[in-house]
């Protein structure tokens, strides 16, 4: 299937030429879906940003491409709206066809690339020994998300957390563990340490109050820096605890990725110091080995210099991340490498990049982006907490929406008299549990911050994943009343009459151009509106066209929009990581 939009742009592609000449070969006419579908289902704005350069009206112009174009089976013939934009409606028979090809084709229409490229997706990244927050499920749900979409278009998505395994607070919790737990590291292999995070909480207590403590601490690191064999078990132990502590997360989300820690880059953070030194872009100050960035200046005004290498001889974040890129331009052979991280990060990145461009190895042929986003926020618009203001666990932040979801359920059925088995309702409760966290953070622009309510989320009304799996729901017990005859496809025509299924099955064609604008945006809320979108549309469908108490051939077309809305809501879904349900 070609995508519509690919066909409109081909014919004015050929009429800009015909009109205007050779040198318009390849000017984007600027296609878009209309906002305002009363006029119009696409419209092509070319005209306004040609006007200058063929010093002539904008409608003038639109007037001369429109002579141009060659009949097409896909759009009636156009016409000019307002100030020079043309006005484009699909052709019924067009829209039926499609239809039908839709419904054969199991990607939806969404194509694949032509240009499949290796990405890496560096996301989720909490740090070892310390609390998994709200920032890193942010990260977590929206890396997966868009690893998801950028897959299903044909990418090859190399999924890796950049897990904080290395750093100095290594030194206080190995000098805390050798204290508390002293025959730990020569009985277990396995630690039993309750709770990694309160330990960690103890060990920076004791390290605080203690100066000698923190001298020890301070020779621990260097010890596990060195090799020492004990620290390095000791090193294991707790990362090997911390990683069963962050399984049990991406556990209840479904979420698989790669971890490669910080400490995997470590043997190769010196060869990052000598490749700046031979592009004579490290310099010493105070003591410390650096680079000065441009444009980013400190406060008064000079130059800031990136930390490479401190004076005591251990290195930083951003060296590790050098060292991280290189590695995956040079060995993974990556062309695109997205981090999703909070915005508070955008300098760390826009910095690192810089150095890595001038040092020589990131070069035009691999692209580099941070994705960041906004805060998660609680109801009071403050940082998000417990009652008693502690910071909220994510497993009790996880537990907490499937129990909700759980007591909403069990209320409905109340309502609705209905009798459920308990692995029943317990399925239901944690795919919307679930899916509400997900999509409650996926359909806003990651950009902005977010406040973070169960009630809204969990709730059957709006753009919710409760109200999208409850369309999806709703559409399969239509289609178990009535199977739709596959077989019947091929002799039957689809027929589209009612103003409300044009409308939806002109929808339902636009989801491979949403998918588009995804990969050249990495926003997955597109994706969230879409669907919200597709629902609402849905509904006006059902609500104005019988389906199942139409004649024969009226009904078949109604199944198969029918069909393929719950097939795009469960691409849709699964695109965002979210499982749907047959009922709820
Ligand atoms: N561990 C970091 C944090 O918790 C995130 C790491 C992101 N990835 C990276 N390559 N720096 O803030």
């Amino acid at each position: 299937m070609t995508p519509l939009n690919k066909k409109i742009i081909e014919d004015f592609n050929y009429a800009l030429i015909k009109s205007f000449g050779e040198e318009f070969n390849n000017v984007d006419p600027q296609v878009s879906i209309a906002k305002d579908t009363r006029h119009a289902d696409y419209q092509v704005n070319i005209a306004f940003s040609l006007a200058k350069k063929l010093k002539k009206k904008p409608q003038e112009i639109s007037q001369i491409i429109i002579g141009n174009l060659p009949v097409s089976p896909v759009y009636e013939t156009p016409s000019i709206g307002g100030p020079g934009f043309i006005n484009l409606r699909i052709k019924k028979g067009y829209l039926e066809d499609q239809i039908k090809l839709l419904c054969e084709d199991e990607r939806l229409g969404i194509l694949k690339t032509h240009n499949s490229q290796k990405i890496i997706v560096d996301f989720s990244s909490p740090n070892i020994a310390k609390e998994m927050h709200v920032g890193h499920l942010r990260s977590t749900i929206i890396g997966d998300s868009l690893s998801r979409i950028l897959e299903f278009i044909g990418h090859d998505i190399l999924r890796l957390n950049h897990v904080g395994d290395w750093g100095t607070q290594f030194g206080m919790l190995i000098s805390y563990l050798k204290e508390v737990f002293p025959n730990a590291l020569y009985e277990a292999n396995v630690l039993q340490i309750e709770d990694l995070v309160s330990f960690y909480r103890k060990a920076k207590k004791r390290f605080d109050e203690d100066i000698q403590f923190q001298e020890i601490s301070r020779e621990a690191v260097v010890k596990l820096q060195l090799g020492n064999e004990e620290y390095r078990k000791a090193w294991k132990l707790l990362c090997e605890q911390s990683r069963r502590e962050f399984q049990v997360i991406y556990d209840i989300l479904q979420i698989e990725l790669t971890e490669r820690g910080e400490s995997f880059y470590n043997p190769f953070l010196e060869e990052i110091v000598n490749d700046l030194d031979k592009q004579k872009i490290l310099e010493i100050s105070d003591g410390a080995k650096c680079v000065f960035l441009e444009g980013f200046i400190n406060k008064s005004g000079n130059p800031l210099p990136l930390i490479v290498q401190k004076s005591d001889g251990g290195y930083n974040y951003a060296t590790t991340d050098l060292a991280a890129l290189k590695y995956r331009i040079n060995i993974d052979k990556a062309k695109h490498i997205i981090y999703v991280t909070d915005a508070g990060q955008s300098n760390h990145f826009a910095q690192v990049f810089q150095i890595a461009q001038r040092a020589g190895f990131l070069r035009e042929e691999t692209s580099v982006s941070h994705i960041p986003f906004g805060l998660v926020k609680g109801e009071d618009g403050k940082k998000l907490k417990t009652r008693s203001g502690e910071t909220i666990r994510l497993k009790d932040l996880l537990d907490k929406s499937i129990y909700q979801a759980r007591k909403n359920l069990e209320n409905r059925l109340k309502t609705e008299n209905r009798e459920e088995s308990q692995e029943f309702i317990n399925n239901v409760a944690n795919v919307v549990g679930i899916g509400s966290v997900k999509y409650a953070d996926l359909s806003q622009n990651r950009n902005s911050d977010y406040i973070f309510s169960y009630d809204k989320m969990l709730s059957l009304q709006g753009n919710t994943a409760p109200y999208m799996l409850y369309a999806y729901a709703r559409i399969k017990s239509i289609l178990r009343e009535e199977k739709i005859n596959y077989a019947a496809l091929e002799n039957t025509q689809v027929i589209l009459q009612d103003e409300a299924e044009i409308d939806l099955a002109k929808y339902l064609l636009q989801l491979n151009e949403v998918i588009e604008i995804i990969e050249n945006t990495l926003l997955p809320n597109r994706l969230c509106e879409y669907l919200y979108e597709l629902s609402k549309r849905f509904n006006r469908f059902y609500e104005n066209c019988p389906v199942l108490k139409s004649v024969d051939s009226t009904k078949f077309s109604r199944l198969v929009l029918c069909d393929l809305t719950a097939r795009t809501l469960e691409l849709g879904l699964s695109l965002l990581g979210i499982d749907v349900l047959e009922r709820m």
